[in-house]
């Protein structure tokens, strides 16, 4: 059941679309504090779980920590952040009392969950109102409590995104593709290889001056031609779009933007100027439903060109600098005596350029012209409506995208959200690093993004900052085979991550291959859970009640309605301990081939050799693998469920199939 409460003047998100009626009694749990601005209390029991709040840092269970729904471009991600790129305000409290709670509001949130004291969970939001929603489990349902409430949560939200289907093959992407040509050797070494590859995403690279919707002619010369090369070849192309518009005379999207008043402004009128890529920029108020409408059309220029398939980025928005900013810190400078720096000068002399970088003070320099739920608009400052300001950037691309192609699904993914935009994209999590803590962090990651809708999403494989090593990208790739957004991605200036720069290729290959095999089987679960309100990922907690051994493991996850997979994350491991909860299957996959062996309930030491994977299906379950061909091209069309070999001990359950393209899904 679900209970809707309201608390001072709530704004509109766009989060809902079942809404829950208003209820005219009080709070049942914890204690209110404070209406406006908002603040609830709850003492915690020694033995509860706190589950959900999306991509966030922390364990799965969340208690004992403070965190802080802000959409931030934060790519230092360290146990102490309590902000990345995501705000997804649904948690679930699991224990003496079970129910989910759903905080709709696009401002800053802060959960403290036994962080302050120990026993204490805490959420205030800032000074716009809030809307609370109380998720309380069904009587009568065949699932457990943790998963009836998500998925009457989920119902409410609305049907998760669903992509084509050649997006659930792999994506290489690297900051630094230059040219067409470096495109195309990527494709060419793969197909050398005999490692499948979907996509190739193009960066901020492709675009002149890094222009939105722009394509730089002398680095690109007939992108329409190579995108329809590479289509012949299996492989489509996703150009990255930035939220920040470049000002300058003469570019239309700016010339238009300005023409009719559709960038964000500050409160003497004029637009809001922030640095970012291009230089200065300007932001489009994707609050404007008009204004959606305009940023979305847009990417037909690239459609046009062939193009299918986007990620949109910088959507925070994230912002280097502000002119009023630059002007302060100048200023600063000038007047610091640098003759003789003392640890208190020197502090915070030295942290001036950072505070340029994503201040505050910045967002709250502009305005986002909000309609109400009453159809009133309001223009609030720019902090108090900030979470929302991403996803309704994917939310222009995925609308107009559906606009100008009803009949066909396109590939969108985004960085920054807030819940509602998962009916329109998927998300990536963001700039990590090459670290095994980074590793461990997306496994912890995943059920979380399920809970609140976001199916499509997954990692940059091999970690984007830093410097890989070849054993991190074989273990991170073991997880990303199971992810639906599946990419290695890297930074600028790191070392070059494609697979084929490492040796022994062929373990790589493996991995690849498995993906590949599991797609019909992935696509079908990935269709049924985004219709049917499920997750794909879930603790083991939220399948097997009752076995107190399975509320701490953190680091195996269910997957799909048939398996369980427990990532090495771990250097130099060559095996690791795996908790089954009921008697499997396990599937060792090595030399593109499975072998399967019977395994017993209870604790089990596995081995993991580099170059082999293993996985687990569930008693009484079975899965259904397509058989690869080392000549396999992988176009859309034979991703589809043809020679299965089936494994497991169970039957499988029927296979959704469709043309992995159309809109319209027809699922059980
Ligand atoms: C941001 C993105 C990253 C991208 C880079 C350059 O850091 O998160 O994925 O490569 O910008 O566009």
């Amino acid at each position: 059941m679900i209970e809707k409460y309201c608390f001072g003047q709530p704004v509109w998100t766009g989060a809902v679309v079942e809404d829950a009626e208003l209820s005219k009694g009080r709070f049942p749990f914890g204690t209110i504090k404070s209406e406006w601005p908002f603040e609830w209390n709850y003492t915690l029991d020694s033995q509860d779980i706190v589950y959900g709040l999306g991509e966030s840092m922390g364990g799965i269970n969340k208690r004992g920590r403070k965190l802080v729904s802000w959409c931030s471009d934060e790519s230092h991600q360290d146990e102490t952040k309590e902000s990345i790129y995501g705000a997804h305000n649904f948690l679930i409290i699991f224990g003496k009392e079970t129910f989910g709670l759903f905080f709709d509001t696009p401002s800053r949130v802060e959960f403290d969950i036994g962080f302050t004291l120990a026993n204490q969970l805490t959420v205030k939001t800032s000074d716009t109102g809030v809307k609370l929603y109380l998720i309380t489990p069904e009587k009568n349902s065949s699932d457990s409590i943790q998963v009836n409430i998500v998925s009457q949560f989920r119902k409410m939200i609305g049907q998760s995104y669903i992509p084509p289907m050649w997006a659930l093959g792999f994506q290489q992407s690297r900051w630094g593709y230059n040219c067409e040509e470096d495109i195309r050797n990527v494709v060419k070494i793969y197909k050398e290889n005999k490692i499948p590859v979907s996509a190739v995403c193009m960066d901020i690279d492709y675009m002149t001056e890094y222009e939105d919707f722009t394509v730089d002619g002398k680095k690109f010369p007939n992108l329409e031609k190579l995108s329809s090369d590479m289509k012949k070849e299996g492989v489509h192309l996703v150009p990255i779009i930035d939220a920040g518009v470049k000002v300058k005379e003469g570019y239309s999207v700016y010339e238009e933007g300005c023409a009719k008043d559709y960038f964000c402004k500050k409160a003497d009128g004029k637009n809001y100027v922030a640095g970012v890529w291009p230089g200065r920029s300007h932001f489009p108020d994707f609050f404007k439903k008009e204004v959606r409408q305009w940023f979305g059309q847009k990417y037909k220029s690239l459609t046009d060109a062939g193009i299918d398939g986007f990620w949109n980025d910088m959507n925070e928005p994230a912002m280097f600098y502000s002119e009023e900013g630059l002007e302060k810190i100048h200023q600063q400078l000038k007047d610091t005596d640098v003759s003789n720096l003392d640890i208190n000068s020197f502090f915070k002399f030295a942290y001036l350029g950072p505070t340029l970088q994503n201040s505050m003070e910045d967002y709250q320099r502009f305005y986002n012209v909000v309609t109400n739920d009453d159809g009133s608009t309001k223009a609030y400052r720019h902090d108090k409506v900030h979470n929302c300001y991403g996803a309704l950037m994917t939310r222009a691309a995925g609308e107009e995208l559906e606009n100008l192609f009803p009949d066909e699904r396109k590939l969108l993914y985004s960085r920054a959200s807030y819940i509602g935009a998962h009916r329109y994209g998927g998300i990536w999590t963001g700039d990590c690093c090459s670290w095994w803590s980074h590793l461990e962090q997306q496994i912890k990651m995943l059920p979380g993004l399920n809970m609140c809708g976001f199916l499509y999403s997954g990692s940059d494989t091999g970690g984007f900052g830093d410097n890989t090593s070849r054993e991190l990208l074989l273990r991170w790739t073991e997880l990303s085979i199971f992810t639906p957004l599946f990419r290695n991605h890297s930074a600028l200036g790191t070392r070059e991550q494609e697979y084929y720069r490492f040796e022994n290729i062929s373990d790589f290959k493996n991995l690849l291959d498995l993906r590949y095999a599991l797609i019909p089987y992935l696509y079908s679960e990935f269709v049924k859970a985004a219709v049917n309100n499920k997750m794909l990922f879930r603790p083991l907690s939220f399948d097997f009640e009752g076995d107190r051994m399975l509320l701490e493991i953190e680091d195996q996850l269910m997957v799909c309605s048939d398996l369980m997979i427990a990532p090495v994350y771990k250097q130099n491991a060559s095996g690791r301990y795996v908790y089954l909860p009921e008697d499997m299957t396990q599937v060792i996959w090595k030399n593109s081939k499975a072998e399967t062996l019977s395994m017993s309930k209870g604790l089990h030491y596995i081995q993991a050799p580099q170059g082999q994977v293993s996985f687990f299906i569930r008693k009484n379950h079975a899965i259904p693998l397509k058989t690869i061909s080392p000549d396999d091209t992988f176009s859309a069309l034979n991703l589809k469920g043809e020679n299965l070999q089936i494994l497991g001990d169970g039957k499988c359950s029927p296979l959704y199939q469709d043309d992995g393209l159309t809109r319209k899904i027809i699922c059980s």
